[in-house]
């Protein structure tokens, strides 16, 4: 039988303060963990929209609405996305702002997938303009401002003045605190669109989606349209428009047609173009691809 080794009161305590050293070592180390698990703020995307493999099914719902649609955008370019009615144009926009997630594949920016960023600041680099505008009984400025606590009117005038509704809005009986009504009833279909385009435009994001923003423009509102995509390129951005007119594209520098859910075809906007009007088989393969991995930035 062996005989339990014997322990003097100083070993003892000198066990008891290594254990406590231990133990409080091990309460720093975790108190250090939560900011190392926590998200770390990812810097305002300046360089590329990226889309790998996309696949898109609306919620709660099986059906594939958009298969395996890929591209790549640097800064400054602006793509117009067209195709038939119920090609899936705005299937496939909703998963760009991230208002649906992919099925399969991933949306980029900088690199970074969307889930990267917490919503809020996605919020702050994704400006959107959905197909059925939605505003809200507010004044115009909370409405351009996305009702954010504390607007900075500065932004507020920007975004009006880069959406060319300054002299509209001035020209309400409240100016900037016009209140719109429910759905903002009080404006005109073509008006409500142009108020959209400035909440999209507004606090300047590097994305910029609009989906059919002219359906409901006469000449002036798509001329401020086109000035818009312009101004938001010339700053750096991007931006992907979903158009059936043709007037839509007169800023964007590339073209996807898109048809069946299906990308039938990307490309600089003129090559598309002078495809499609001649209509040969969907020869997608003989299009000009451009270069779509983000390096090539
Ligand atoms: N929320 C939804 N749930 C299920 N299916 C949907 C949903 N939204 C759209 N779809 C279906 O997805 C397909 C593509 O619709 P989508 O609205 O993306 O087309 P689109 O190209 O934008 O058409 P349009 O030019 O008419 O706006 C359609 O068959 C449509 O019925
Ligand atoms: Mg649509």
């Amino acid at each position: 039988m062996r005989s339990r080794p014997s322990i003097s009161r100083s070993e003892t305590r000198g066990n008891f303060v290594a254990a406590r050293q231990s133990w409080q070592r091990l309460e720093k180390l975790l108190a250090l963990l939560p900011a190392a698990t926590a998200q770390l703020p990812l810097p305002a995307p300046t360089r590329a929209l990226t889309v790998e493999k996309l696949s898109v099914t609306a919620p709660e719902s099986e059906k594939l609405l958009v298969a395996d649609v890929s591209f790549f955008l640097k800064a400054g370019s602006a793509v117009g996305i067209i195709g038939a009615s119920g090609s899936g144009k705005s299937s496939l926009v909703r998963a760009l702002v991230g208002a649906w997630r992919p099925s399969r594949g991933v949306v980029r920016l900088d690199g970074a997938s969307l889930e990267q960023w917490p919503p809020e600041a996605l919020g702050d680099h994704i400006g959107y303009l959905p197909q059925d505008v939605e505003l809200f009984e507010g004044a115009i400025a909370e409405n351009i401002a996305r009702f954010a606590p504390d607007p900075a009117m500065d932004q507020v005038l920007a975004a009006a003045n880069a959406a060319g509704i300054h002299q509209l809005v001035v020209s309400l009986p409240l100016g900037y605190n016009t209140h719109i009504g429910e759905q903002g009833a009080l404006l005109s279909a073509g008006q409500k669109q142009r108020v959209a385009l400035a909440r999209a435009l507004y606090g300047n994001p590097f994305l910029i989606v609009l989906d059919e923003p002219n359906s409901n423009l006469d000449a002036e509102g798509e001329e401020a349209l086109t000035r818009a995509i312009l101004g938001v390129r010339a700053r750096g951005g991007i931006v992907v428009i979903v158009a059936h007119r043709s007037s839509a594209l007169a800023a964007v520098d590339f073209v996807m047609s898109m048809m069946q859910g299906r990308q039938h075809a990307f490309g600089p906007k003129e090559e598309v173009l002078s495809l499609l009007a001649r209509r040969e088989p969907a020869p997608a393969a003989s299009l000009k691809v451009v270069p779509q991995t983000a390096t090539s930035t």
